[in-house]
């Protein structure tokens, strides 16, 4: 393709490469660094070209001061500087005339870091209403614009959307890996293709079911979607999570209505209660109380799920079965996903919350590809359509720099 970075003339150019640095940090600690990894062969290439490279990220989202503290970028220059074993200059500047000085200065195989792009969304949101002047500031600091940042070509921001407008632009490594093992995995798989949807966030997945129901063969259902799915059936699920939205419930009902061979839904769980932190029991579906709040599948469920699991050739991944994180309602989650890594079918996780499960839960290595986007790599399955990466496919001509 035309617009990867292989085929565009990079050598010896400043370039602005937008990566998603969005890491978990606790303490000044990352907690995971795989998204950092990933962007390791964009870097390298581009410093074997000879560039001059201006590295670009957001972190966490910026509502007050505070989040500043909180949100910058340094440690991750620093784990940045020990992957690659070479100097990464760190400012804290991401909008002044000195910066662009900073910027001239800088000599081939240079890396400077700028601090978290989002600092510009307090007090003014410039970052995220994709504010012109700073998409044009950001883009005079360089001769070409490189977006490998993956996880937020659905943001249509200054720094990965806007920068596109005003100079030649190309798609990293990182974003050409990803779109391939997702056309190729999701838009012609091997079948029977299961798609499992879990997790919390019902109400932002249903365009995704609505898209996936057409394509996969089975879809099975875990956590509050599945609670959502009972509740439109006018199971009594208690307390447990569920959407609200009637719109929404609605939606859920036709789906099911039309789809009943393709659908799987719990037989069993594991329920806690919001009064008594001790309580933890085994139900079967139909015997949930008001006070209980489904936390986990059972036993019965594993085994139904098993059936449609050994067979695919192809599974897709999103959301957990349970509420992981406690200990206590981890069991469907874990047995699943090891249900899931012994079978020889491509297995494919998306979904910022999965694949944190996934890691968590010791599966990463057991999967087939692992997405590094959460919000992206949804809406590119639900929509085949990414904002930022548009911006850059489709872009003939170039607006001029007027600073
Ligand atoms: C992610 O972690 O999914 C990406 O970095 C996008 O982050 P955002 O949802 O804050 O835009």
């Amino acid at each position: 393709m035309k617009k990867n970075i292989q085929n565009m003339d990079v050598k010896n150019k400043r370039i602005v490469l937008r990566v998603d640095y969005n890491v978990p940090i606790q303490n000044g600690q990352i907690m995971d660094d795989s998204k950092i990894k990933e962007s390791l062969d964009t870097i390298q290439y581009l410093l074997a070209e000879n560039c001059k490279i201006v590295i670009l990220s957001h972190l966490g989202k910026i509502k007050s001061e505070e989040d500043k503290l909180k949100y910058t970028l340094e440690p991750v220059a620093n784990h940045l500087k020990k992957l690659l074993n070479t100097e990464i200059y760190f400012t804290k500047d991401i909008l002044s005339p000195d910066l662009v000085n900073r910027v001239l200065q800088l000599q081939p195989k240079e890396i400077l870091m700028l601090e978290n792009t989002r600092f510009a969304d307090y007090p003014d949101r410039l970052e995220s209403s994709n504010d012109a002047q700073l998409a044009m500031f950001w883009a005079s600091l360089g001769d070409i614009f490189v977006n490998d940042a993956f996880g937020s070509l659905h943001r249509t921001h200054a720094s990965n959307y806007g920068i596109a407008k005003y100079i030649p632009s190309c798609i990293g490594f990182l974003i050409q890996k990803e779109i391939f093992s997702l056309d190729k995995l999701i838009f012609n798989p091997k079948r029977p293709f299961v798609v499992v949807m879990g997790g919390a966030k019902v109400d932002d997945k249903i365009e995704l079911i609505e898209n996936l129901i057409e394509k996969c063969d089975f879809l099975l259902f875990g956590g509050g979607i599945a609670n959502t799915c009972l509740k439109a059936l006018y199971f009594n699920i208690g307390q447990s999570l569920a959407s609200q939205n009637d719109n929404i419930i609605k939606r859920l009902q036709k789906i099911m209505l039309h789809n009943k061979d393709k659908i799987g839904l719990p037989l069993d769980a594991i329920v806690g209660s919001s009064y008594d932190e001790s309580y933890v029991k085994y139900k079967t579906i139909d015997k949930i109380d008001e006070n209980d709040i489904i936390l986990d599948i059972g036993t019965k469920t594993l085994e139904k799920y098993k059936k449609y699991i050994e067979n695919a050739k192809t599974i897709f991944i999103n959301g957990t079965m349970g509420l992981y994180e406690n200990i206590k309602f981890a069991n469907g989650t874990k047995e699943f996903f090891d249900m899931i890594s012994n079978t020889s079918a491509v297995t494919i996780v998306g979904g910022g919350d999965s694949a944190s499960a996934v890691k968590n839960l010791g599966f990463a290595s057991k999967f087939t590809y692992i997405s590094s986007g959460g919000g992206a790599t949804l809406k590119y399955l639900g929509t085949r359509n990414l904002p930022a990466l548009e911006a850059i496919l489709e872009e003939d001509s170039i607006e001029t720099l007027d600073l």
